[in-house]
């Protein structure tokens, strides 16, 4: 366990095993970043010809390593780059980067631009999240972990003793717990997180949150999902031998000024079902309930941080298998609340779920609706794998970009063409079509289609099919594999809907 203090020492003198500074990128020079002055200085204004002769320039994502000889109290000194711009999105990415940097030091000083609560939450924020790894299935995977992880990490900063700061750092780090907690479940291979396991583990950490932070939790089972209606969820777990699960969320504080309900798509593992994917769309299909781990997970966050914003969460949950028992292209089904849809591609499942729940989420009448959702190839093709797609209504898209962008994470507003709503309706024999065959523009028809579950409710759908897991190197803060992709913007709405 790795723990965490703001102290107003001086990185020259402070005794750690490591020392981090940042340097930035100034024409063809570098310089170096707030925070590193008495480092500099200490050198005699060496360190950054020093700098240069290794070749470092302070692009984003450069680190590199000094053995500081005596200069400093501490032995060893790790530069880190953090490009042009010391804002608060490269100071995240570089405290990430630094922290990947790093083995086998019990004690790290963090002297980066930290002079605001803002940089103070993204240093810890990206500084505990790049140190974040999955270890469950490597034989000594726990202990080898233990051994490199950081027991304390001192942040320098000149407002170490303001009380902003110190919440700075407190909420930091539950957002970073709740983002390494969705980057857990989602890691679990899809053999061991099926619907009804998934829908325990959200139980018991509901369960787990304690002091103050009440979540309560109702979970229906595949009975209960028949009762209600539930056709979406029904149709797309019927192929598996793992029966489908709704999981609802509610934190309902005090004195609450908004109500904010959350639907998450959690499809377990997406084979496509008898619309079956190329082995190779199959590989990484463990990651298709990243939507809903996000929202459970943010909404324990918003939850621990007592944020006065009554939270509903859905998380729709279901193993989209092969099977005998399997939902069949041509089949119609009957989405909760009554709505007959046409299916023509099982392997679009993720709409049918979370039509299911977008509907319970519209009978409470909340203020907002934010779906989040790996929903669509065609915005990977669209946006790439760091930037997700943001759909609904113009002033809730607007509300989201904005809360990605004081969460440092990249996001993009895609339109609801208007003639899309006719193909959404052209089924000859059921109310809606669920999917009509054109390639292009794939992801902006399948908004369409949720908008149709929507009531015409406030409403936003995030579609994070590229962002929510990393099948590349770690890049930042962004490790390998789940991401924890839109929990910080999703606690960031929230925390915006109490200034309004
Ligand atoms: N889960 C996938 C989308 C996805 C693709 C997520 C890549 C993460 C990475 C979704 O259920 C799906 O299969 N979508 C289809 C929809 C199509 C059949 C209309 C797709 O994108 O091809
Ligand atoms: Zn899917
Ligand atoms: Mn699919």
């Amino acid at each position: 366990m790795t723990t965490y203090h703001l102290r107003s020492a001086s990185p020259a003198k402070t005794r750690s095993d490591v020392v981090v500074v940042g340097a930035l990128q100034s024409g063809k020079d570098v310089g170096l970043a707030a925070g590193a002055e008495d480092v500099a200085e200490a050198y005699g204004r060496k360190l950054r010809p020093l700098l240069s002769t290794l070749g470092f320039t302070g692009k984003p994502g450069e680190v590199l390593k000094l053995p500081t000889a005596g200069t400093i109290s501490s032995p060893l000194l790790l530069v880190v780059g953090l490009g042009k711009d010391p804002g608060h999105v490269s100071v995240r990415r570089a405290a990430g980067a630094a922290a990947r940097a790093i083995s086998n030091a019990s004690s790290v000083a963090l002297a980066l631009p930290a002079d605001s609560p803002t940089l103070v939450r993204a240093v810890i924020e990206g500084f505990d999240l790049g140190g974040y790894t999955f270890t469950a299935y490597k034989r000594n995977g726990t202990k080898d972990a233990a051994a490199k992880s950081a027991n304390t990490v001192s942040l320098l900063t000149g407002i170490a003793r303001q009380q902003a700061a110190l919440t700075a750092m407190e909420d930091a780090l539950v957002v970073s717990q709740a983002v390494r907690d969705t980057r857990d479940w989602v890691n679990l291979p899809a053999a061991d997180l099926r619907p009804p396991e998934f829908a325990n583990a959200v139980a018991a950490a509901a369960k787990k949150l304690g002091r103050g932070a009440k979540v309560s939790t109702k979970v229906y089972d595949e009975e209960q999902l028949a009762d209600l209606g539930c056709g979406g969820i029904l149709g797309v777990g019927g192929g598996s031998s793992a029966p489908p699960r709704l999981v609802e969320l509610t934190y309902n504080p005090s004195g609450a000024v908004a109500h904010l309900a959350l639907v998450g798509k959690g499809v377990t593992y997406d084979s496509g079902g008898l619309s079956i994917k190329t082995a190779g769309g199959m590989t990484t299909m463990k990651c298709d309930m990243a939507g809903a781990a996000a929202v459970v997970q943010a909404t324990f966050a918003i939850a621990r941080l007592g944020l006065p914003v009554k939270v509903s969460a859905f998380a729709p949950m279901a193993e989209n298998m092969v099977s005998g028992s399997a939902m069949r292209p041509g089949d119609v089904i009957t989405q909760y609340g009554g709505t007959t849809v046409e299916v023509l591609n099982t392997d679009a499942e993720g709409r049918l779920i979370l039509a299911d729940a977008l509907v319970r989420a519209t009978e409470l009448k909340p203020d907002v609706i934010l779906d989040v959702a790996t929903l669509t190839g065609h915005m990977v093709i669209a946006l790439g794998d760091r930037v997700a797609g943001v759909l609904g209504s113009d002033d809730i898209v607007g509300g989201v970009l904005a809360a990605g962008d004081s969460a440092g994470e990249a996001m993009w507003p895609m339109p609801i063409p208007e003639a899309i709503v006719d193909r959404v309706k052209a089924s000859q024999i059921a109310d809606l079509l669920q999917h009509d065959g054109v390639r292009w523009g794939g992801g902006l028809f399948a908004a369409a289609y949720l908008r149709e579950f929507t009531a015409d409710l406030p409403w936003a759908h995030l579609d994070i099919a590229g962002t929510a897991f990393n099948s590349g190197g770690a890049y930042g803060h962004i490790t390998s594999g789940g991401t924890g992709a839109s929990v910080t913007t999703l606690v960031e709405y929230a925390r915006s809907l109490i200034d309004q």
